[in-house]
């Protein structure tokens, strides 16, 4: 891949929202360390950072900074020199940038800290050299925009309008704002500091109704949001299924896929940890991700599901279409159906029959 480092770009990522709809997993992991395919979200971030030449990373948290900073510290295990602002009060997606206006030396890119995307960063900056203004906007176009943010322009490319949340039917466009910006140092005057401010609501159609150029940049990348429990879950089985290209094996894959080679209830495709154990008679898949040293009990079926780690599945018990946090422990027989999620450390009952889409876990005593 071309490497974008000649002008040392710098990344901000937006990590300090508290991920409400991903309750209660976001209860003991913030939204951005959420893992997927058993490593956290935001280090995959890290990567394409990495894998684009870009060598610093400024991490705008708030809400459960210290397993963000725990887990980077200063990023040189990763290659990546880390800098961390943390907000007391939750500053908006432009007032994060404002708050570390300090440490931004020109150009720079702006990640939403949920967006999983093969977008390819260093094309993207090529093409805000080609094309100029203030900054560019990575845009995909979805079937259904009423629930983003349409983002309207010209064959140029040109940014015209932004319009929030449009009904179905009146969408002016199905092209969305899809999280990845490039931004010239300057939109940072546009910003106000002390307050909370948003982006895509305040700044981008300020800075357009001024008469700077923001660009659209339309791919057909993979890309989803991460925001809510089907999405988690559907970003998973596009791993697996190889429609997100990850680089994961096809089949059985994971640390821990030796341990289910020739397993007659396995079936493909599963990622699995190291040390997990599955009893011989246990079902598990397709299109299951089970955390290091999950244990899967006699006659129990885990189903399009994703386990963290240390998940304890008792016999006779069904997982199905559900995400269930670190150190949980689902009693025999229990069911966990369709949409279910079950926070760190719960446990469920056995015999209990949970509802669909039901969630279990409450806050965390002492959230980091
Ligand atoms: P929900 O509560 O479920 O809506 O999730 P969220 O709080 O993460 O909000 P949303 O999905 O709209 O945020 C998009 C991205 O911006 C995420 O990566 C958030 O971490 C980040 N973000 C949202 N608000 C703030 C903020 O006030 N400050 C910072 N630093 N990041 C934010």
């Amino acid at each position: 891949m071309n490497q974008a480092n000649e002008k040392a770009m710098q990344a901000v990522i937006l990590v300090g929202g508290e991920g409400t709809r991903l309750r209660p997993l976001t209860y003991g992991t913030p939204k951005p360390m959420v893992p997927i395919m058993n490593v956290p979200f935001l280090a995959r971030t890290m990567e394409r950072l990495y894998e684009a030449g870009i060598r610093e990373a400024i991490l705008a948290a708030g809400y459960m900074p210290k397993a963000i900073v725990e887990y980077f510290g200063d990023g040189e295990r990763i290659g990546i020199k880390v800098t961390y602002a943390i907000e007391e009060t939750p500053l908006g997606t432009a007032g994060a940038l404002k708050n570390v206006e300090q440490h931004i030396t020109g150009p720079f890119f702006v990640l939403n800290g949920d967006i999983f995307t093969s977008l390819d960063l260093t094309a993207m900056l090529r093409y805000h050299e080609a094309k100029g203004g203030a900054g560019v906007l990575h845009l995909i176009r979805v079937d259904d925009p009423s629930a983003f943010g349409c983002v309207v322009h010209d064959e140029s490319g040109r940014i015209s309008a932004f319009v929030e949340k449009p009904p179905k039917d009146q969408a002016p466009t199905d092209e969305i704002n899809a999280g990845t910006y490039l931004l010239e140092r300057g939109v940072l005057d546009f910003i106000p500091a002390g307050r909370p401010v948003s982006i895509e609501r305040e700044t981008f159609p300020e800075i357009i109704a001024k008469g700077k150029e923001l660009y659209a940049y339309t791919t057909s990348d993979y890309w989803i949001d991460l925001g809510r429990p089907e999405q988690y879950l559907a970003a998973h089985r596009d791993v697996l299924r190889g429609t997100m290209p990850l680089a994961v094996e096809p089949g059985l894959s994971g640390e821990g896929a030796d341990a289910l080679r020739g397993h007659p209830g396995v079936v493909p495709p599963v990622h699995a940890g190291g040390d997990v154990v599955v009893d011989a008679s246990a079902r598990i898949g397709p299109n299951v991700v089970l955390g290091r040293g999950c244990s899967i009990g006699a006659d129990a079926t885990v189903k399009e599901s994703v386990l963290w780690e240390r998940v304890s599945v008792g016999a006779g018990a069904m997982i199905e279409e559900a995400i269930v946090a670190s150190g949980a422990t689902i009693g025999a027989r229990a069911r966990v159906p369709r949409g279910s999620v079950i926070g760190h450390d719960v446990e469920i009952d056995p015999d209990a029959v949970l509802e669909p889409g039901a969630r279990v876990g409450s806050p965390q005593r002492t959230p980091g």
